[in-house]
């Protein structure tokens, strides 16, 4: 199985691997608990069951989806997922989400997840990767920017949460190809 290998800024190990189905309690807690922060996600409730997280991670063994956890230190720190756009000439283009959970943000996970994704991501055929964001995010904002995403346009008081509209902020990138030397 593959894995990818990082260090958090305060110095712990950062493990990437794929999902497996023994992961689905976390990844659905850390999905709810970020749901409940009320702030990030466009969600007012999880409306998922663990059944649905396992399914999902079931049907990644047999389709181009991709789903990845992130272990700091051994425990559950976030996830991030891929899955391919809809059309059939859109098939090169992936799209992206990720949450880390609230005690395991700005060490790096989120950054580790990200670059790991790239590769899985180029590992499976895909060419593009798109995602988008509340413009309230900086966090997320500023992750995006650093690893070279580039907004693509706004799409104006597209969400209303408790506190009022929030824009969201559409991003892309483009993976390199890598050249046969
Ligand atoms: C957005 C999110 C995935 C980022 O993950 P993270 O593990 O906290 O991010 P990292 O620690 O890897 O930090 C990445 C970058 O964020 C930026 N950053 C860190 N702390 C920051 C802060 N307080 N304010 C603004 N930017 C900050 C830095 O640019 C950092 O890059 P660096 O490594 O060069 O310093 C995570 O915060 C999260 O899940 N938030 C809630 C859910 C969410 O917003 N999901 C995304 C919805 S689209």
């Amino acid at each position: 199985m593959q894995e990818w290998k990082f260090v958090s800024k305060d110095g712990r190990p950062i493990s990437i691997r794929p999902a497996n189905t023994n992961d689905a309690r976390n990844i659905f807690d850390g999905f709810k608990s970020v749901v409940d922060e009320g702030v990030w996600l466009p969600t007012f409730s999880p409306n998922s069951t663990l059944g649905d997280w396992i399914h999902w991670i079931q049907r990644t063994s047999q389709n181009r989806e991709i789903f990845l956890v992130s272990l700091l230190d051994g425990v559950y720190a976030g996830h991030l997922t891929l899955q391919p756009e809809e059309w059939m000439a859109s098939g090169h283009v992936a799209r992206l989400g990720i949450i880390v959970v609230e005690e395991h943000r700005r060490v790096g996970v989120g950054r580790a997840l990200m670059m790991a994704a790239e590769e899985a991501a180029h590992a499976e055929g895909f060419e593009k990767i798109i995602l988008s964001t509340f413009d309230s995010n900086d966090l997320a904002k500023s992750l995006y920017d650093s690893m070279g995403y580039r907004v693509v346009g706004y799409r104006m008081k597209h969400f209303k949460m408790p506190d009022g509209y929030i824009n969201e902020v559409l991003y892309e990138k483009e993976l390199l190809r890598k050249q046969n030397v």
